[in-house]
């Protein structure tokens, strides 16, 4: 389904964007009542609810004066040298602050405009379109931004028997011919999944064949369960001897690291010859960083005790709420992000989010709305993506029902 557009002439590609997810869920739930003897709970938007930290509130409030100039679009120094720092400290990167680093509005609107600063739409010698790869499920931006930019998707699905490592394999070599770029997001939404070095390696290898650009979305790259931090794309570029970052950009964001989703505060880093064309293009798009913003986000940076804390928050919840699940649930808890990625029980997961919402008043994202029918398959049916963002209890009692709603069910016959 495509949206409608009315008589005005307009960009015609608009028409290629497909409804938000959340709006598919509005249509789901349109006429169903849910349950009055419980209050909502909502396990469907993957927006981070922990408490935002003084200190970077009280450096955003201290930073009024920056309301009087126009921020430069590259950012105070300062601000790319604290992201520089932090780079050093969480992955031992020595990053050029000058040349390899730019301070972007949140890494929704930088992932989008680096496709339009890298996407070359001409058709090629037999009139097809570029191609964009991006994983499945996945991100919806990735695919709003390759079509807006006149790319054509293709959907590269993630295997849950190899946790849900992404199958590159499954892409063929004329495929690759037309790719210009790919998305990588690791730790992954909904799977959690973490690529590992052989991956990147592997990758790498075919952006050298081919020619594409890597743009590695690393946003949950702080919650994380396992001992071992998750390893960044640049981290992997130069464990493999890349110290250029040559065709890699990463995108790091504040938002859940530091709880401020609301302040839109990220950057990217890596090569520095995709960083000044994307200069370029965020400075006729307009896309500097408020003065106040990059005030708070340099002390958000150079901070590492709340993202200690705010880690061992989801460490604690997802120990509670996981176990209780699994119970009824084909699930387990990720390498990281702050999302459980379940395969329900009779495999429809629409209506499994419907019947939920309607029998018990909690709200799951059904898994088909993140991903794309692709070589005959959807790899979200059969799942449902649970943000676990609110307060543990209001988790674990969102768990206790959805465990009583699958009880519930006819058993069938053994
Ligand atoms: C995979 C992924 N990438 C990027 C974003 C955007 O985050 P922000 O723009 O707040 O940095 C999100 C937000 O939910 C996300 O899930």
């Amino acid at each position: 389904m495509t949206h409608s557009m009315d008589n005005n002439r307009m960009n015609p590609l608009l028409s290629r964007l497909q409804p938000y997810p959340f709006e598919r869920l509005r249509q789901l739930f349109a006429g169903v009542q849910p349950n009055p003897a419980y209050r909502p709970i909502s396990l469907g938007i993957g927006e981070p609810r922990h408490a935002t930290p003084l200190f970077v509130k009280e450096a955003l409030m201290g930073a009024f004066p920056a309301l009087a100039a126009y921020p430069p679009t590259a950012g105070d120094p300062a601000l790319r040298q604290a992201c520089a720092n932090w780079l050093q400290r969480r992955y031992g990167l020595g990053v050029d602050p000058a040349t390899q680093i730019l301070p972007v509005n949140g890494s929704r609107e930088a992932l989008f405009a680096l496709v339009q600063t890298v996407i070359d739409p001409k058709p090629d010698a037999a009139g097809l379109r570029p191609v964009v790869i991006s994983p499945n499920p996945f991100y919806q931006i990735y695919e709003g931004a390759a079509l807006l930019a006149g790319a054509d998707t293709f959907y590269a699905p993630s295997v849950p028997e190899r946790n849900f490592a992404i199958d590159w394999d499954r892409v063929a070599p004329e495929v690759w011919q037309r790719t210009q770029l790919v998305f990588v997001c690791s730790p992954g939404n909904p799977t959690g999944a973490v690529m590992p070095l052989s991956e990147w390696q592997k990758l790498f290898e075919l952006s050298d064949r081919y020619g594409f650009v890597i743009a590695s979305d690393e946003c949950y790259s702080e919650i994380y369960f396992r001992d071992e931090p998750p390893l960044g794309g640049l981290e992997a570029a130069a464990r493999l001897g890349r110290s250029d970052f040559r065709r890699l950009i990463s995108f790091t964001s504040l938002s859940k690291r530091s709880n401020v989703p609301g302040m839109r505060s990220g950057f990217v880093a890596g090569d520095a010859q995709l960083i000044k064309p994307f200069l370029l293009y965020r400075t006729y798009h307009g896309s500097a960083m408020s003065g106040m913003v990059q005030a708070a986000s340099v002390a958000a940076w150079g901070d590492e005790q709340h993202v200690i804390d705010n880690r061992a928050l989801y460490r604690e919840k997802f120990a509670q709420v996981t176990p209780v699940l699994q119970e009824v649930l084909d699930v387990r808890l990720p390498d990281a992000g702050f999302y459980l990625w379940a395969a329900v029980p009779g495999g429809d997961d629409t209506a499994f989010a419907r019947d939920l919402y309607a029998q018990y008043n909690v709200t799951v994202l059904p898994g088909s709305y993140l991903a794309r029918e692709s070589m005959g398959h959807n790899p979200g049916r059969g799942r449902v993506r649970m943000a676990l963002v609110a307060e543990t209890d209001e988790c674990l009692e969102a768990a206790q029902r959805i465990v009583q709603f699958v009880q519930s069910f006819p058993k069938s016959p053994s």
